[in-house]
């Protein structure tokens, strides 16, 4: 029998919508589950919403609602906002259900009957006001380190410094602002620190994860694991625990549960499987793949293998790891309005626009990835609406309006059929790029077979041919071979594009095209004898207008905090000014120093000094590594110059893979004195945004051509 696969996505917390963000991870999946699925394999998707813990408990309680009153209202807004981003999981559940409970029931019984759960006392912070342990996020203070006020029990927002809540200056309950006392109580852990060894040896499994964040890992073994606190004491929203008094297991624990839970929903509602147990149980023939974030790569790969493992289930095969969403080169941040609910998006856009630019920028690593609105509409413009859908537009009207709808019979030669045939050769690169996750390699295989047919059509340029008897079947003819390509980009991107694709198939009048079906496939691809469908718009141009419109500062929200901020004389709010300051002095990547005045960066200057500096519009031709340098790239830029293009030597390695520039627009200082940096001469610099390192992002000038003067 085939292996079965089953797939998830980590479970969102019932606590707020789900924003752009998330999406990410949820896009990312969903393509990969498609992909799979075309690829003929029995998979199945599922995620659940994570309903438990104390955030949930108090925000329910602050709007007046019972916890499971408030989990509802997401529950309901979670699964519409994920179907029209056009995620398809096989089920969607509930970490607050029958089944969860009952598998963290069985699970901990497992547990403890191994002897693997301890009991042990712990001090803690308790607010006698509210009657209640904190969490450290309930407990804020003074920075022990840099001393800002209204900080977090385990952070500080303004210096970054990690620390234990006990270590915060005057600490305070955050709900009622009461100084908390200290108080003991008994918890159960989980002894981790028993299965160092299988977990290493999880962990060098090949493909388990990401090699890079197993070495990370590793710091953990070292320092010794230690034993995981599962239990907290009510009040709490959650599952009691069996034979306990005002215990519950704590919200991680039971969470990755859901995904067994959910298994368990599915095949009880579907009757595909018998029980959970077709997947989970530790002798079946399934492939577990966990898709997570970077921030809790700790939960999925030490704890979760070790508790399942002592479970007697089956523990995950891989567990892919992506990095976080930065919106113009920056974190996302509620005040400026860039953490947009997915919600916000599908109310103005398309979902078809982001999950073409989130898979044209992922890659299979743990980078984070930048939603640069003008990259956004340049390459969502340029490569799907310009290049894919103006192919099709411009077969499928010639082939239904002039020629009536018929297609031309393959024929035994000539460039269409080549065309054709060099497409259906590149299938396997897209099909290896979409199994490594190299989604942004598939897509510019994909754009690239794109823009070879329109270079077709271009040359042949059918539209002359068809009015005339004695051309018309030979414009037939090329149009059915262009028709071709769009049948074989339909299935290519089906699995990120589905509505387009979908539409796409309906006006060639032929059935989806899968990857399955394009093994040993042959031209030509279309059945010829089939009449052509009928033509509709589309996918419109993104407006600039349209993409900037998603970011919305909310305003209920922006005056007040504003405000708040500054009389807290800074806070989280505070910092995010100062990221935005820091960003809106672009500065320069190349060449290291800043040179002299770099430290009166904030003085004025007179318009004069600033006209100085040239500024051009230019456009990567090509870049790679320097050697023995880790920061610098070497770059061939076209400035627009009739002496060709410029070695630029830039700084921004860590931020941009070299294959990544490759017909990138830039701005460049174009009036520099040139300087050899690794004996490279660089003749300019490159402007870009961030504080440096990974987080750079650099400045383009939009679509104008290399050369175009900058002001
Ligand atoms: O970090 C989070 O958003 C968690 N709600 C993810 C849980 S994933 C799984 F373990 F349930
Ligand atoms: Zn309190």
């Amino acid at each position: 029998m085939a292996e079965r696969i089953l797939v998830t996505s980590a479970l969102p917390y019932a606590n707020g919508p789900v924003h752009i963000g998330h999406a990410v991870e949820y896009i990312q999946t969903d393509i990969y589950v498609r992909f799979l699925r075309s690829c003929g394999k029995d998979v199945v998707y599922f995620c659940a919403d994570d309903t438990h813990g104390t955030p949930i408990e108090i925000n329910a309680a602050k709007q007046g609602l019972k916890p499971e009153e408030f989990i509802a209202r997401f529950h309901t807004e979670h699964q519409r906002d994920f179907h029209d981003l056009d995620i398809r999981f096989d089920y969607f559940h509930s970490t607050n259900s029958p089944e969860n409970r009952h598998y963290a029931e069985l699970i901990y019984g497992r547990l403890k009957e191994k002897g693997d759960i301890e009991r042990r006392d712990i001090e803690q912070a308790y607010c006698e006001k509210d009657r209640r342990f904190l969490p450290d996020r309930f407990i804020k203070g003074t920075c022990p380190n840099c001393k800002a006020p209204d900080q977090y029990g385990d952070a500080c927002e303004k210096c970054g410094k990690a620390y234990a809540p006990t270590d915060l200056i005057e600490p305070r309950c955050a709900l009622c602002g009461t100084p908390p006392v200290r108080k003991n109580s008994e918890h159960l852990f989980f002894k981790l620190s028993k299965h160092a060894d299988f977990l290493q040896s999880v962990l060098r499994k090949p493909g388990f994860l990401h090699p890079g964040l197993a070495t990370q890992l590793q710091g953990f073994f070292e320092k010794g694991l230690a034993d995981w606190d599962i239990s907290r004491d009510g009040p709490y929203f959650g599952f009691a625990i069996p034979g306990e008094t005002d215990k519950f297991f704590y919200v991680w624990l039971d969470a990755p549960i859901g995904y067994i839970a959910t298994t368990e929903k599915w095949a009880k509602e579907t009757g595909k499987a018998k029980s959970a147990l077709d997947y989970w149980g530790a002798d079946q023939d399934t492939r577990i793949i966990h898709f997570i974030g970077k921030d809790i790569v700790y939960f999925h790969a030490l704890f979760w293998p070790a508790v399942l493992n002592v479970a007697g289930l089956h523990i995950p095969n891989e567990i892919k790891v992506h990095g976080h969403l930065t919106v113009n080169g920056e974190k996302m941040s509620k005040s400026r309005g860039t953490m947009v609910p997915v919600r916000d998006y599908l109310d103005q856009l398309d979902p078809t626009y982001l999950r073409y630019f989130y898979a044209a920028n992922l890659g299979p690593g743990v980078e984070d990835l930048d939603l640069n609105l003008t990259a956004f509409r340049e390459r969502v413009n340029g490569e799907l609406v310009n290049n894919v859908c103006n192919l099709a537009n411009r077969a499928l009207s010639l082939l239904a309006g002039p020629l009536e709808k018929r297609l031309a019979p393959g024929r035994a030669e000539g460039p269409g059929r080549t065309l054709v045939e060099s497409a259906l050769a590149r299938v396997p690169e897209v099909r290896d790029a979409f199994e490594k996750l190299e989604y942004r390699n598939a897509i510019r295989v994909i754009t690239d077979i794109a823009s070879a047919a329109n270079a077709f059509v271009q040359t042949q340029a059918p539209w002359a041919g068809v009015r005339k008897p004695e051309t018309a079947e030979a414009a037939r003819a090329d149009l059915s071979d262009a028709a071709d390509v769009v049948y074989l980009l339909g299935a290519l991107l089906a699995p990120v594009t589905p509505r387009l694709s979908e539409k796409l198939f309906a006006q060639l009048g032929a059935p989806p095209l899968t990857f399955q079906a394009l093994e040993g496939a042959k031209y030509p691809l279309l059945d010829r004898s089939r009449p052509t469908g009928t033509p509709e718009p589309l996918l419109p141009r993104l407006e600039q207008e349209k993409v900037n419109g998603i970011i919305k500062a909310p305003p209920s929200e922006q005056a007040p905090k504003a405000a708040e901020a500054k009389a807290a004389g800074g806070g989280k709010e505070g910092k995010e000014k100062k990221a935005e300051k820091k960003a809106a002095a672009a500065q320069p990547a190349t060449q290291a120093s800043p040179g002299a005045g770099a430290g009166e960066a904030s003085g004025e200057i007179e318009y004069a000094d600033f006209a100085k500096v040239v500024l051009k519009s230019g456009k990567v031709l090509a870049a790679e590594k320097v050697k023995d340098a880790d920061k610098l790239l070497k770059l061939t830029v076209d400035v627009g110059e009739a002496a060709g293009p410029r070695t630029i030597v830039s700084g921004i390695a860590e931020a941009y893979a070299p294959e990544a520039l490759t017909g990138r627009r830039v701005v460049v200082v174009a009036n520099l004195k040139p300087r050899k940096l690794k004996g490279i001469e660089s003749r300019g610099m490159l402007l870009t945004a961030g504080p440096g390192g990974k987080d750079l992002s650099l400045l383009e000038p939009g679509d104008v051509p290399p050369g175009s003067e900058v002001k």
